[in-house]
C-alpha cells in the first residue's frame, strides 16, 4: 500500500520513542491515514552505540546528507537537539522541499520566526508540539483550541525536570544530586542539564508560549529566569512545615500591550491546584478573556510521551499533504509589546 516516508534526526531517548511509537501504532496510523508511515532513515552521532530500540543498521547514518537528500523522504523528524547544525539540517530540509518537526525549543525560542519564514518560504509545513511541555498538547490547545479567544495569561509548570528533583526532594527527601541524577537516567533532562535547573529550558517553552498565546514577538531575552540551583532540602522542609510546596514556575501575562513574562522558583500553598503536580509531570494554565481558565495537565518529559506529541505532528503533516496544504503552528504577530519587568 501506498507509504509516507520519514527521516529521523537523532535516535536518542525522544527518537527512539518515535520509532517505537510508529511501529506500535502503525494500525492506528494506517487506518487514519490511508497509508503506512515508514522511517527510512536516522541521523546519528556514533553508529556503534547500543541503542534502546530494534533497528536495522543500515537504516543508520553519520552523513546528514543521506536523510536531507533523499528524494524519497517527505518529512523530517528533527530529535537531535543542539541550535547550529539542527537548525541548518532544517533550512536544508525546506529547500529539499521536505516538512519538518522539531522537538528542538533551544532552536524554535532562538530562531522560530525565521524557521517559519523558510518553511513557507518553501511551501513546507513546520509544527514543533513536542518543544513545550512534552506529551501534552498545549499548542495546538492555544494556537486550535483556543484561536477564537485573546489569551491574557500563561503560567505552571513546564520543566519535567526541575519538577522531578523538587517532588523527590519535597516527599522522598532525596538530595538534590541524586534527583537530578535520576532525571537524567530516565530520559528528562536536557543533553546539559544546566538548562533545566537554571530555568533556561523553561523560558524557552515560555518565549515560544507567549508568542503563539498573544501573538506577539516574544525572545528569549525578555524573559527573567531564576532556577532552582543552590536550592536545599531544608528550604523545601521548611516550606513543607508552613504549607507550602517548591515549584518552578513560569509566568507570562500580557494586557494592554504589557508583556511581563518570567520563570521563578515560587512557593505555592499546598491547596493550589499546581502544587499536586508531581514528578515529571507538567501542567499550563491558560486564562482567556471569553473561556476564563483553561488547565492543560501531563508528561512534560520522556520517550514515549514526547514521540505523541511528534508522530501526531507527522499524521498532521500527512493530513496537510493530502489536502494539498501546508499548515505550521505560527500565529502571525499581530500587537506590538512593551516590557513589564517584574520587581525583584
Ligand atoms: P538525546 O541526547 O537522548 O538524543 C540525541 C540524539 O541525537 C542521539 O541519538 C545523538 O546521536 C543524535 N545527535 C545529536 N547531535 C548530533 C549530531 N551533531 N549529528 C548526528 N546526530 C546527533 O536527546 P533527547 O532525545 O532527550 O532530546 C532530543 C531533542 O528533544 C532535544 O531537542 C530535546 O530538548 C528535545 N526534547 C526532549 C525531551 C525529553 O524528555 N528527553 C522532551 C521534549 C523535547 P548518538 O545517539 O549517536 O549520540
Ligand atoms: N528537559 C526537559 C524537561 C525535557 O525536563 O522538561 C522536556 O522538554
Amino acid at each position: 500500500s501506498e507509504k509516507v516516508t520519514v527521516g529521523l534526526l537523532g535516535l536518542g531517548v525522544v527518537g527512539s520513542g518515535v520509532i517505537k511509537l510508529i511501529e506500535n501504532h502503525q494500525q492506528k496510523l494506517a487506518h487514519q491515514l490511508g497509508c503506512n508511515v515508514q522511517v527510512k532513515r536516522v541521523l546519528v552521532r556514533d553508529l556503534d552505540k547500543s541503542r534502546d530500540v530494534d533497528i536495522e543498521e543500515d537504516l543508520l547514518t553519520t552523513n546528514p546528507d543521506d536523510v536531507l537528500n533523499d528524494p524519497d523522504i517527505d518529512v523530517i523528524v528533527e530529535v537531535m537537539g543542539g541550535v547550529n547544525e539542527a537548525k541548518d539540517y532544517i533550512l536544508k530540509a525546506f529547500t529539499s522541499k521536505k516538512h519538518v518537526v522539531s522537538a528542538n525549543k533551544d532552536l524554535v525560542a532562538l530562531h522560530g520566526p525565521e524557521l517559519q519564514d523558510a518553511a513557507t518560504h518553501n511551501k513546507c509545513d513546520f509544527y514543533y508540539e513536542a518543544s513545550v511541555a512534552g506529551g501534552i498538547p498545549i499548542l495546538r490547545g492555544i494556537v486550535d483550541g483556543l484561536s477564537s479567544d485573546r489569551i491574557q495569561k500563561v503560567m505552571g509548570i513546564v520543566n519535567g525536570t526541575t519538577n522531578y528533583i523538587l517532588t523527590q526532594m519535597d516527599s522522598e527527601g532525596v538530595s538534590y544530586e541524586n534527583a537530578l541524577k535520576e532525571a537524567q537516567e530516565l530520559g528528562f533532562a536536557e543533553a546539559d542539564p544546566t538548562s533545566d535547573v537554571e530555568g533556561l529550558d523553561a523560558a524557552r517553552k515560555m518565549a515560544i508560549l507567549g508568542r503563539l498565546a498573544f501573538s506577539t514577538p516574544v525572545d528569549l531575552e525578555d524573559v527573567e529566569v531564576s532556577g532552582i540551583k543552590g536550592i536545599e532540602l531544608e528550604d523545601l522542609q521548611y516550606g513543607d512545615q508552613l504549607g507550602y510546596t517548591m515549584k518552578l514556575i513560569g509566568y507570562a501575562n500580557f494586557d494592554n500591550h504589557e508583556l511581563e513574562i518570567n520563570v521563578q522558583p515560587t512557593l505555592l500553598a499546598k491547596s493550589h491546584p499546581l502544587a499536586a503536580v508531581k514528578n515529571e509531570f507538567n501542567a499550563v494554565y491558560v486564562y482567556g478573556d471569553a473561556v476564563g481558565e483553561t488547565m492543560f495537565y501531563g508528561p512534560g518529559a520522556g520517550s514515549l510521551p514526547t514521540a505523541t506529541a511528534i508522530v501526531s505532528d507527522v499524521v498532521t503533516v500527512i493530513k496537510n499533504m493530502r489536502l494539498g496544504v501546508t499548515g505550521n503552528q505560527f500565529v502571525e504577530p499581530h500587537f506590538k509589546k512593551e516590557l513589564k519587568t517584574s520587581d525583584k
